[in-house]
């Protein structure tokens, strides 16, 4: 039978006291709609549909359109009312999969093998098990079956007392939902049209409905705030890290790096402490990452060296080169193998050759250096005249003195010497040193003012 996903997004969040709302708070980097929407798309569905309303076109807006469809639900008059607006493009031969907005960290096992164990024409609720099951709805059983879901404000004492909740995961057959869902009424404590109510429904109709135990309730967990978003953010990073680390990856210790979006890696990779990874980053083999790094969007050639407390974004590196300490890499660095950058050393969109070294205190912007090169402590390359960029080219084998001034536009031939302190304003021919300073003079017998007496 085809699938429709249907996935709950209106709900306000009020308890995230946020401005941005529940579904676009983000986890691992990833609004938690997103990590949702991930699953959706790995259990191949033929058909997602995802149910908005809070935030308004902020939601769609945000998350992108990859061919779901989008329902609006104007008023939040609760889940069965929200799943009801994902009705009328649900076609009647297919089963229907409800997932919540909030709940990020469901696995496609688990909703592979409730896809599995429910018949076509059965009904199945995503159950676990809580020590505290304060505030969820209940899982009321006769037998094997479940037979009904209490909501917690609706409950009865002994009621109140069944450990087995509801996570709010439901599958059906569409044509079924669409009949209980017109039937629903808002009799209930919190006037709301609830999706629950369908489970009794179904039972009346003599639907075998089916309770489906989760494996743990870390993957089940809805985030309604702040503390549970946290907390569901060390799950999820716990989760990364042991695939990394099943996959060979070293951490100095496992709870301190954040993953926000996909770390690939090479074999005998090592990460020490406070590294955070975003975007989309591959670490070669052999590559070392030391203590407290940001690496956004870039790929790390192997055996590259990243010392403590650097930045890098947009970068690419071959073999073998070091990085920092306190280096900064930003969007258009490319740098191919055995390339050295020092302390206190910012890369904007250049190319730096082989084996070339930029060690200490310096700015590459706009820059093609050839291979060899190497650029001494305290060098600008001035690529800016405050309207345009503008780009600076040093050749093979050039040498550049410390605290030099390079005015792009302007070229560095190959095997050139510059001198220390010069500002080169025109170009400066192959083999030769140039030197851009003015000339060192010394006053003769020159005396130091004295203090007047007053
Ligand atoms: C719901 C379930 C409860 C379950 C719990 C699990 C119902 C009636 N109750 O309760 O049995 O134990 O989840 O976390 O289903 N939403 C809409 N439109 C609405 C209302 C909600 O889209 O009008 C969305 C929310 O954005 C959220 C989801 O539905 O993603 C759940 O809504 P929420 O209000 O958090 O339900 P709970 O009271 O937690
Ligand atoms: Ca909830």
């Amino acid at each position: 039978m085809p699938l429709t996903i249907i996935i709950l997004a209106a709900g306000q969040g009020t308890r995230m006291r946020s401005s941005l709302p529940k579904v676009l708070q983000p986890l691992a980097g990833q609004p938690l709609l997103g990590h949702v929407l991930g699953t959706a798309r790995e259990l191949l569905a033929d058909d997602v549909c995802v149910v908005y309303g809070h935030g308004g076109e902020r939601v769609p807006e945000t998350v992108g359109d990859d061919g779901m469809r989008w329902t609006l639900q104007a008023e939040q008059l609760g889940t069965g009312h929200a799943v009801q607006q994902a009705m009328p493009g649900t076609p009647d031969g297919n089963r229907a999969l409800v997932l919540f907005g909030d709940v990020p960290l469901l696995t496609t096992g688990t909703l592979r093998r409730l896809l599995e164990q429910t018949a076509g024409d059965e009904l199945a609720v995503l159950t676990v098990e809580m020590d505290d099951p304060t505030g969820y709805g209940r899982i009321v059983r006769e037998g094997d079956n479940v037979v009904g879901i209490v909501e917690q404000k609706d409950a009865t004492a002994e009621q109140q007392a069944i450990r087995e909740i509801n996570t709010g995961v439901m599958l059906c057959p569409a044509s079924r939902l669409r009949a209980w869902l017109d039937n629903l009424g808002n009799d209930n404590v919190q006037g709301e049209y609830y999706l629950t109510d369908v489970v009794a429904m179904a039972v009346t109709d003599g639907v075998r409905v089916r309770g489906i135990k989760a494996d743990n309730w870390t993957e089940v967990m809805g985030i309604n705030d702040k503390k549970q978003l946290a907390e569901a953010e060390r799950a999820l990073q716990a989760r990364l890290v042991d695939e990394l680390m099943a996959a060979g990856v070293g951490f100095a210790d496992p709870a301190r790096v954040d993953i926000r979006g996909k770390l690939e890696c090479g074999t005998d990779v090592f990460i020490d402490v406070n590294a955070v990874f975003e975007g989309e980053v591959y670490l070669g083999d052999g590559t070392k990452i030391e203590s407290n790094n940001l690496v956004r969007d870039s790929r790390l050639g192997p055996a590259t060296i990243v010392h403590s407390n650097c930045h890098i974004e947009g970068a690419t590196t071959g073999q073998g080169c070091e990085i920092g300490p306190f280096a900064r890499l930003r969007p258009g660095a490319e740098l191919a193998d055995n390339v050295k950058i020092g302390n206190f050393v910012e890369v904007k969109k250049s190319t730096i050759a082989d084996g070339s070294k930029v060690n200490h205190l310096t700015y590459i912007g706009d820059s093609e250096i050839g291979t060899g090169v190497n650029v001494g402590a305290g060098t600008i390359t001035c690529n800016y005249d405050g309207a345009n960029k503008h780009k600076t080219t040093i050749g093979d084998n050039v040498f550049i003195g410390s605290g030099v001034e390079l005015v792009a536009p302007v070229e560095v031939g190959a095997g050139a010497t510059i001198g220390a302190g010069s500002t080169i304003t025109k170009s400066a021919p192959a083999g030769e040193l140039t030197i851009g300073r003015s000339k060192q003079v010394t006053i003769k017998g020159w005396s130091k003012p004295v203090k007047k007496e007053k």
